[in-house]
């Protein structure tokens, strides 16, 4: 595995690849989800190119930017093991330095969900993974699902942009409980990770429900409502149930794909799950 920490090294090594590069981009504190999409990278692709970069940009000032977890020197013994090519680990000024000002075309579904509660989120994510595509050059990006918005928003980018890269989506890693993998994880317990597996169970009634024919989406979101509150630890930031185009909350019955997405708060820490639901 090569280390490169700048931009021109990068490109220096890139030009010399005409390989399929499969790229995996990451904030760090990697967990079994990152590695998952490491290896289907590994799959699919000659090269393996995997980014850690603390991005600023998608951070408000009251989120947790300046605490977020470091595990630099386990990220970097997994990546050697599931011996990938290249991990780009740049610098923020290496990444900011030469624009201080980028607009990457910004969607409807920027404000939706995610984007409804952390305003700042989806311009900070576009900003950067326009700057790490246009380094990287990949041949195919590997993004999991449990980041369903984030998906759909660099779907629409990488076909705004013509962007010549396959998206794939990756499934959601869980632990034993049900818990989707995040690295925000780490702000809790064990006992607290168990108390969270709620927000899946909570998930999968809804998901029952609907295969039940509950299609009513105010009786099913109640019934999440219900579920999570006896866990009191947890206060719900969002559960919706939207048209996974527009990301428009379904107010009639619910019919077609819809996005079943949910953002709590457990304690300070912000957990997000989804699933995907058709009823074609
Ligand atoms: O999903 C993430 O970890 C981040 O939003 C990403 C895609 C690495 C951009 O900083």
């Amino acid at each position: 595995m090569e280390l490169i920490k700048t931009v021109d090294g990068f490109l220096n090594w890139r030009k010399n690849q005409s390989a399929s590069l499969g790229f995996i981009p990451t904030l760090g504190a990697l967990h079994k989800g990152h590695l998952s999409l490491v290896r289907t990278s590994k799959k699919r692709c000659n090269l393996t190119v995997v980014s850690i970069f603390l991005n600023p940009t998608q951070f408000a000032p009251d989120e947790d930017l300046n605490s977020y977890p470091n595990t630099l020197k386990e990220d970097i013994k997994h990546l050697k093991t599931l011996n990938i090519d290249v991990l780009f680990l740049p610098t923020e000024d290496e990444m900011y330095q030469r624009t201080d000002d980028v607009n990457v075309p910004v969607t409807k579904l920027f404000n939706k969900l995610e984007g409804a509660s952390r305003p700042h989120f989806f311009y900070g994510v576009t900003t950067i993974v326009a700057k790490l595509f246009n380094i990287i050059h990949p041949t195919h990006a590997f993004f999991g699902e449990k980041d369903a918005q984030q998906l759909y928003i660099i779907k629409q980018m990488i076909a705004q942009m013509n962007y010549q890269i396959i998206l794939v989506s990756c499934p959601t890693i869980r632990d034993q409980n049900g818990l989707a993998l995040s690295s925000r994880n780490q702000y809790l317990t064990a006992e607290e990770q168990f108390k969270a597996s709620v927000v899946h169970k909570g998930l999968m009634h809804i998901k029952d429900a609907l295969d039940r024919g509950q299609k009513n989406p105010i009786i099913l979101k109640q019934a999440f409502e219900i579920i999570l509150h006896q866990t009191p630890e947890i206060q719900i930031d969002y559960i919706s149930i939207a048209c996974t185009k527009t990301l428009e909350e379904i107010t009639g019955i619910v019919e077609g794909a819809v996005l079943v997405s949910t953002a709590v708060f457990f304690k300070a820490v912000r957990l997000i799950d989804n699933f995907t639901y058709s009823s074609l």
